[in-house]
């Protein structure tokens, strides 16, 4: 396997822990031991201390299993495969579910991994991009159009990571008919499901809509639990999750025992955790709203339905890395360049950064913008 450089990753692992101000992170705002133990009292507290160290099961404890199945309808655990972060689950189902010589249709711009892993198994990928100046949208037909006798699967990411677009119920609804129609699987990864601004956009999970669907989801974008490494796939398929599992025999096993039982207690309160992300992102996203509308020549942006990622447009002639880094090496403020995702021009921002700090990111921000001269 030819995996090419993860250029995000390799973006965030060059400055993400040196930098003073993160400002284009894609979770919530990060949750302590301590903020979780609270919630769940004081006998959570002592069993946390007392919990053994071994080898937990592969698919994962059958309490996080029920946890997780509790996200979605009628779903029973069995159904449920734990990961190590969805990460994982994205490796392990592009490996168990496509061969060399097929090929599948990848909605564009994508989280690397979502094309990458597949393409590096001599997968053809083919592009669906995100249509739209003002308003961003998926086009039917364009997919009708990508879909031939070897194409196995839609990956789609739901709300999106960078542009916070949330498909609206019709155009899931006609992408189902069409995967259903044509036998394909859809991969639909969710892990920023319930990151809503508007409550009427909220989409039931891929899942509850068609057997075809396979969702992925974690506990690091909507709790800021990135540091627990735990995600899952769940799929009405048992030979697709027994392959899963086989295969994960040989990347992780299984996660580690503290991480599940700190994932069961915080999706135990995953209500009172969520209501507090959000408010910090809602509030941000206030804040990101004056700072545009205060430079309309510089920077334009579509506001996101969903997700703790933006996706702004710069009006200057320079390339997405070079006015990333300007700000990175001046500022010390990291900003990720569009580049990453293959769209110049633009930078992703994020919004699950405490008020003050990303306040502080956009002054700075802005008074890059003051200084440089691109013109
Ligand atoms: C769209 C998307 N999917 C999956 C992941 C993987 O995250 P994790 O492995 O922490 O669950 C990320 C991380 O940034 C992402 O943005």
């Amino acid at each position: 396997m030819n995996l090419p450089p993860f250029t995000l990753e390799r973006w965030f692992a060059r400055y993400e822990f040196e930098v003073d101000i993160n400002l284009c992170a894609s979770c919530a705002p990060a949750t302590s031991t301590d903020d979780i133990l609270s919630l769940a009292g004081e006998q959570a507290r002592e069993d946390y201390l007392h919990l053994g160290l071994d080898y937990i099961p592969n698919p994962g404890t059958g309490e996080l299993r029920r946890q997780v199945a509790g996200l979605y309808h009628d779903l029973d655990e069995e159904y449920i495969q734990v990961t190590t972060g969805a990460s994982e689950a994205i490796f392990l189902l592009m490996n168990c579910l496509f061969s060399n010589g097929d090929n599948i249709i990848v909605q564009q711009p994508a989280y690397q991994s979502l094309y990458a892993v597949a393409g590096a198994a001599g997968v053809q990928i083919k592009a669906w991009p995100l249509q739209g100046e003002e308003k961003l949208y998926m086009d039917p037909d364009a997919l009708k159009g990508l879909i031939d006798s070897r194409t196995r699967a839609v990956v789609v990411n739901n709300p999106h990571n960078p542009t916070g677009y949330i498909m609206s119920r019709q155009e899931m609804d006609r992408l189902v008919e069409v995967v259903e129609h044509c036998g394909l699987w859809l991969i639909s990864d969710e892990v920023y499901r319930g990151i809503i601004y508007n409550p009427p956009d909220e989409l039931p999970a891929a899942i509850d809509l068609t057997p075809r669907a396979i969702c992925t989801g974690d506990m690091t974008k909507p709790y800021g639990l990135g540091g627990l490494r735990t995600g899952w796939l769940a799929v009405r398929d048992k030979q697709l999750l027994s392959a899963c599992g086989a295969m994960r025999d040989y990347t992780t096993m299984c996660n580690a025992a503290p991480a599940e039982f700190l994932a069961v207690l915080a999706l135990q309160h995953r209500r009172e955790l969520l209501e507090k992300k959000l408010a910090v992102a809602k509030e941000n996203l206030a804040r990101l709203a004056d700072f545009m509308n205060e430079r309309p020549g510089l920077l334009s942006y579509i506001p996101p339905r969903g997700g703790f990622t933006v996706f702004p447009r710069y009006h200057q002639p320079v390339d997405s890395t070079t006015f990333c880094r300007g700000l990175v090496e001046r500022k010390s403020v990291l900003l990720l360049p569009g580049a990453v995702f293959s769209r110049e021009n633009h930078f992703r921002l994020g919004l699950g950064v405490e008020p003050a700090v990303f306040r502080r990111g956009l002054e700075l921000f802005g008074d890059y913008l003051a200084e440089s001269d691109y013109s």
